[in-house]
């Protein structure tokens, strides 16, 4: 019997559900071709929900979501509604809740697309950032105190306990030694200011390294230089670890030097338990019905999901297909400059798997 994978789909807001649906066009072709199954149940997450009935995420959503196995999500954010009450209400309380403890982004230039890297190209970049996804100042620890008076206090804690780190450590060694490139695990943090968190960060990517993967060979990076780096020399890099908010912002640094949001994907992955694939772009509300996003980054999730569930032929069928396309069809990678729409950018994918 062929094997059927069910997945959730969240379209949400915006052009979410323009390339999410090309997404699935893409992931329809791979499964006929390679020969297992999907269902998709879409669900309504997103600003429209929320305005219409107050709610974020009902209650039961994490339950029932737990009980598929990989969550596709277009994009959330609504430009009626004030910024954090969605982010923080949906797509951060799915990471949290579903314990996705990775957000694993995968920094890549395809060939054809441009870099605003002067005389870099795909062999220069061509590398992984592992972003922790649970800890650091996202947890919402802190709190204002004599709030609008001139004395007012605001505080929001960077915190991270040993098994936080220790977990997202493994994760990125196992990572590294499976990637099987320049087999290099580089640390970025702040040791030299942020005394106390990167000493744990620092002390544990050691002892793991020395302990259980001496395979691997390691570095270690302060955030700004990393940045700095990132744009000098990316070809340094094989793996990135780092924390949460870090991994946020070195994140979208990497992404511009690959082509940007339309190209950017991105996993928040559970290796336990489920693990949804969401686009690093936003739901880009001016280009909304228009059909010229480009949903090259909502396919690529695809191929991630592909390749976490185990399907790893069809994941690099789509990859590869992807590639073909920047190389020798889009002119560019923005909206409305790709010479192509948005369901025509997915036919194209689509034909290539
Ligand atoms: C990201 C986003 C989110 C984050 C926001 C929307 C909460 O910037 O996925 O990188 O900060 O993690
Ligand atoms: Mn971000």
């Amino acid at each position: 019997m062929k094997k059927t994978y069910n997945i959730a789909v969240i379209p949400g807001d915006g052009t979410g559900p323009e390339v999410t649906r090309e997404s699935v066009k893409v992931l329809k072709a791979a499964s006929g071709k390679y020969g297992f199954g999907l269902n998709f149940h879409e669900y309504d997450f997103g600003g429209e929900r929320y305005l219409r009935t107050g709610e974020t995420l009902p209650d039961s959503a994490i339950d029932e979501l737990k009980k598929f196995d990989a969550i596709l999500l277009g994009a959330i954010g609504h430009p009626d509604v004030k910024p954090g009450i969605l982010e923080k209400g949906i797509l951060l309380r799915l990471r949290f809740e579903l314990d996705q403890y990775i957000n694993l982004r995968p920094v890549k230039l395809y060939p054809g697309v441009n870099t605003p890297l002067k005389d870099k190209g795909p062999e220069h970049i061509d590398y992984v950032v592992v972003r922790e996804n649970t800890g650091d100042v996202y947890t919402g620890s802190g709190g204002v105190t004599m709030k609008g008076t001139p004395h007012e206090v605001a505080i929001q804690n960077m915190v991270y306990t040993r098994m936080q780190v220790d977990r997202c450590l493994k994760y990125a060694f196992e990572y590294t030694r499976k990637r099987n490139k320049k087999k290099t695990l580089a640390l970025c943090g702040k040791t030299n200011v942020l005394t106390y968190v990167f000493d744990l960060w620092e002390r544990a990517f050691h002892e793991m390294g020395e302990k259980h993967f001496p395979d691997i060979k390691r570095e270690y990076y302060h955030v700004d230089a990393t940045c700095m780096w990132m744009v000098k020399n990316p070809e340094w890099f094989d793996v990135i670890v780092t924390t949460n908010m870090f991994g946020d912002i070195i994140t979208d640094l990497g992404a511009i030097t690959q082509g940007g949001m339309g190209i950017a994907a991105g996993g928040n992955i559970n290796p336990e338990g489920v693990s949804m694939f969401e686009p690093i772009g936003g739901s880009a509300p001016k280009y909304t019905g228009k059909n010229v996003i480009n949903p090259l980054a909502a396919i690529s999730c695809g191929a991630m999901m592909l390749e976490h569930l185990g399907e790893e032929k069809a994941a690099k069928a789509i990859e590869n297909a992807i590639m073909d396309v920047t190389a020798n069809k889009l002119k560019d990678l923005a909206a409305g400059k790709m010479g192509y729409s948005t369901t025509e950018v997915g036919d194209l994918v689509a034909e290539r798997v």
